[in-house]
């Protein structure tokens, strides 16, 4: 049972790569509020699954990992089983992963409580696909915060040449249009923009503009109520 929280929510929903992580997070120190990244919670659950070679479709099983996980979110790392892993949950294979147990209907069920369990203290920022769907539908603010795919390929491409590797451009953007593909089109909690969600196109602003833009109608939506 969903039991409305009176803590203040804003939901930023968006495809991936989009860069609501980064503005979902610096939205929430600025508010001094929590960050949840839900999407964290699929990655785990697919990297705890791999571990235990346990097979995506084995849906009981998956479920049985999600709904168990023993993780600890401590300031900007994640630990699993007691194990750091914030840089695993980060690579492709895992991403790929979440995206395919992220459509198992009793895995989703599973985390559902867990990431409402996340609304406490002074306010939650949210970042996933199906915050203001599903998860948090009281948010006060919704926000779809999208990018080309070329925009998106183009970021992670340059993040990945960064960390000094050699990555293939075509193959980072046919990853993104692929895994667009399976969010917005599996039957449940696709990725959408909800009615009432805002539309923030990110493809020519930078993070400090995108911030900015929420912190505004945030403000905006409280001077309304
Ligand atoms: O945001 P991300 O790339 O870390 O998410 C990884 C996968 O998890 C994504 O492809 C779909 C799934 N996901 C989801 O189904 N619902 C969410 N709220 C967050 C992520």
């Amino acid at each position: 049972m969903h039991i409305k929280t009176s803590v203040p929510i804003i939901a930023i929903d968006g495809p991936s790569g989009s860069g609501k992580g980064t503005v979902a997070a610096q939205v929430a120190t600025r508010l001094g509020w929590y960050y949840l990244d839900s999407g964290s919670l699929y990655r785990l659950t697919a990297l705890a699954a791999s571990v235990q070679n346990i097979g995506f479709e084995e849906e009981d099983k998956v479920a049985n990992i999600a709904k168990n996980l023993d993780v600890r979110f401590e300031g900007q790392s994640i630990l699993l089983a007691g194990e750091e892993v914030t840089e695993k949950i980060r690579t492709e294979a895992v991403g790929e992963g979440a995206s395919v147990v992220s459509k198992l209907p009793s895995v989703r069920q599973a985390l559902l409580q867990r990431q409402r369990d996340f609304a406490f203290g002074l306010g939650l920022v949210a970042d996933g696909r199906d915050m203001g769907s599903e998860v948090f539908p009281e948010a006060g603010l919704k926000v779809y915060l999208t990018a080309s795919v070329a925009e998106r390929a183009n970021r992670r491409y340059k993040q990945l040449l960064s960390k000094g590797m050699n990555p293939d451009y075509n193959d980072i953007f046919d990853g993104i249009a692929k895994r667009d593909e399976r969010d917005m089109n599996r039957s449940l909690a696709p990725l959408i923009q909800t009615h009432d969600a805002r539309l923030l196109d990110t493809t020519n602003c930078s993070v400090e503009e995108a911030v900015q833009k929420v912190l505004d109608w945030w403000k905006e939506v409280n001077i309304r109520a």
